[in-house]
Order: C-alpha cells, then sequence, then structure tokens
C-alpha cells in the first residue's frame, strides 16, 4: 500500500514513552468520518494492518463499523460539544451512552479526545471540566480503559520550534495547559498534539525545504543536529514539557502531514510536495 494513496487522511503516529521503548511506534491514520463509507473503510484498514485510526467526530454508525475489527480507535467529541459538556455532567454521561456504551469493548476504543485545538475557543475554561465530566462518568460506568484527554495544536501550546527555547505559551500555559496537564498526570492519560512542519517552514524561512520533507538533509538551530524538522518539533515538545514539570506525561501526535492542495498564496502546498512528506514521514516513522 502506498502511503500517497491516503492522501485526504493525515497521518497519526503514536509516540511511546521512553519508558516503553521496546513497543513498536504506531502509524494510524485520520478518518475524517463519513457514515457512508465507514463499513468500506474498516475493512480496508483492517485488511491493510493499519492499527489504530482517529475519528474526528464520534458518529455511532462509523464506531459501529469498526466493531468488527481489531482496530484502536480514537475518538474525537467536537468543539462545538465541549461547553455543554463541560457545563453539565448529564450531558457527558449521554454522549457516553450514544457513543461509547453500545460499541464497547467490541469496538476498540482506546481514547478520546475532548474537542480539537479547543484552547483557541471562548468557552476555554470549560475544557478541562468536559474533560473531567466524560472521564469520571466513564470510571462510573465501569469502563477504566479508555483515556482521556484533548488535542493541542504544536503553535497554540509551545513556543519555538527549537528545542534549547521551546517552552508552553503563556498565559495559556497557566490558565489552561497547566491544569489540563496536571489532570492527565493524575490520570496516568498522554498529551495529544497536531503538528504540522509546513506551518513552521513558513514562519521560518531560514528552514530548508529538503529538513521539512524528510529529504536526508542534517540542519540544526541551535547547537544541536536533527535529521529531520518532524523530529526537531517532537523534541521541542518533550523540552517544553520537561521544563515545565511535566516530562511523565507520554506525547501522542495525532496528526501530522503537509498541505496537498493550498490557496494561491501557499507556496508549496502541492500535491508532489505532500506526496514527499509522507513518504519520508513514513519511511522514518515506520524505522523507529
Ligand atoms: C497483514 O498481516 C498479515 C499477517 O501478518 C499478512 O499475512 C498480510 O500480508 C498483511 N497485509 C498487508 C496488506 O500488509
Ligand atoms: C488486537 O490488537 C491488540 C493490540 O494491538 C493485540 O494485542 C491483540 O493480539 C489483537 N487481537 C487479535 C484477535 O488480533
Ligand atoms: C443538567 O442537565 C439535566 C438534563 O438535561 C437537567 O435536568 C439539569 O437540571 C441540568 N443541570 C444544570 C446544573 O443545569
Ligand atoms: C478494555 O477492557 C475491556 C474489558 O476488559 C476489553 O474487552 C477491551 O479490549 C479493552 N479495550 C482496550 C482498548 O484495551
Ligand atoms: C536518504 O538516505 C537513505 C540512506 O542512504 C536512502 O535509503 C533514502 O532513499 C534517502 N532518501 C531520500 C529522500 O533521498
Ligand atoms: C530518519 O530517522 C533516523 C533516525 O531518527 C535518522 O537517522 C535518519 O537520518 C532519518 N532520515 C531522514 C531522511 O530524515
Amino acid at each position: 500500500m502506498a502511503p500517497s494513496q491516503l492522501f485526504t487522511i493525515s497521518l497519526f503516529l503514536l509516540i511511546i514513552p521512553f519508558a516503553f521503548a521496546q513497543t513498536p511506534t504506531t502509524i494510524g491514520f485520520t478518518y475524517n468520518t463519513s457514515p457512508s463509507t465507514s463499513e468500506y473503510v474498516a475493512r480496508f484498514v483492517e485488511s491493510a494492518n493499519i492499527s489504530a485510526v482517529r475519528l474526528l467526530d464520534a458518529n455511532p454508525d462509523v464506531i459501529r463499523s469498526f466493531s468488527s475489527t481489531n482496530v484502536s480507535l480514537l475518538v474525537t467529541i467536537p468543539n462545538s460539544m465541549v461547553p455543554e459538556i463541560g457545563a453539565n455532567r448529564s450531558n457527558a454521561v449521554a454522549w457516553i451512552y450514544q457513543n461509547v456504551v453500545p460499541y464497547y469493548p467490541r469496538a476498540r476504543i482506546s481514547a478520546i479526545s475532548v474537542g480539537n485545538n479547543f484552547e483557541t475557543f471562548s468557552d476555554i475554561h470549560l475544557l478541562l471540566p468536559a474533560i473531567k465530566n466524560i472521564h469520571n462518568s466513564l470510571h462510573e460506568i465501569g469502563i477504566q480503559n479508555i483515556s482521556v484527554s484533548t488535542t493541542f495544536y504544536f503553535y497554540t501550546m509551545i513556543t519555538d520550534i527549537s528545542p534549547s527555547c521551546a517552552r508552553l505559551r503563556s498565559p495559556a500555559d497557566y490558565l489552561v495547559i497547566t491544569p489540563v496537564l496536571q489532570f492527565l498526570e493524575q490520570t496516568k492519560s498522554s498529551l495529544f498534539i497536531d503538528m504540522y512542519p509546513y506551518d513552521a517552514w513558513r514562519l521560518n524561512p531560514e528552514i530548508p525545504i529538503e529538513f521539512a520533507l524528510f529529504q536526508n538533509l542534517t540542519w540544526e538551530l541551535s547547537g544541536f543536529p536533527y535529521s529531520n524538522l518532524f523530529d526537531m518539533m517532537v523534541d521541542a515538545v518533550h523540552s517544553a514539557m520537561a521544563a515545565s514539570g511535566h516530562q511523565s506525561i507520554p506525547i501522542i501526535v495525532t496528526g501530522t502531514g503537509w498541505p496537498s492542495s493550498g490557496y494561491t498564496q501557499e507556496v508549496k502546498a502541492t500535491q508532489s510536495f505532500a506526496e514527499k512528506y509522507v513518504t519520508g514521514f513514513w519511511v522514518n516513522a515506520s524505522a523507529l
């Protein structure tokens, strides 16, 4: 299966913490759900030996399609539902009864992301209550092995791509991110982060495109050379987490990729650059 065939599907990579380094890295795919194709997609994913899929929402029909497979699912609660789930625990319970209970444990739902890049919304104060309401309600129902977290976007969370300078962003740091990280630590859950080297490359003109596209170019920003931009950004996340005392939280890169069809002002957002990125990422991540 050539990775380039999976174009509309962005990659997601499970980075296993160092303590579990003997566990192989899992590469999964993000599925922008559509109930009309989900039976087909579920069969395809299983036959291609893809072990993990991230759903960008929680559609009961789609989850049901995966219940005859052994594919591990990361389900997302859409941003629009986060405020109501954070404001009222019964909405969390209702969501679980609609989306999880009918399919559990036949569908291997292993994680729930409460919102996606929700830190940019004005109801941000309801994010942590929503995460807690889902987590606590699952436990009350007796479901202990679904980890509950949220998905951040690299640039709203981390200040810099250089691992030696990277920190958590302030004031989002102490208002939003730190309390969420404390909860992830208490519940032994992972941090989910979407990371697009394309954005970093656009923001930092000094980055060689070859470095961003896994083309065997070693480059350094501040003293320590890296073989590609993705690895540098992952280390930036690790070092920002360590600088704030949260180094024990496992990091899962839930989204990466390269835009294949940009607006006219977006340079190098073409199919051929996207293909280079996906291929390079695939080769490198499979080798981990
Ligand atoms: C999937 O894994 C099975 C068992 O290891 C193997 O026989 C099969 O060829 C694999 N399929 C693909 C598409 O890699
Ligand atoms: C299902 O996947 C899990 C984790 O990847 C694995 O440990 C287990 O053996 C698989 N079960 C079957 C029936 O393939
Ligand atoms: C939460 O929702 C339930 C069910 O809709 C409702 O009965 C209850 O009054 C709500 N609680 C609050 C504090 O709004
Ligand atoms: C969670 O636990 C249930 C019941 O023990 C089990 O059937 C299911 O496979 C587990 N799910 C995952 C994702 O490990
Ligand atoms: C990078 O180098 C490796 C090992 O020499 C080679 O297998 C691979 O094809 C090269 N990749 C690119 C994109 O040139
Ligand atoms: C892929 O990753 C390995 C290990 O991190 C590294 O040695 C290699 O240079 C990387 N290749 C490319 C093309 O980035």
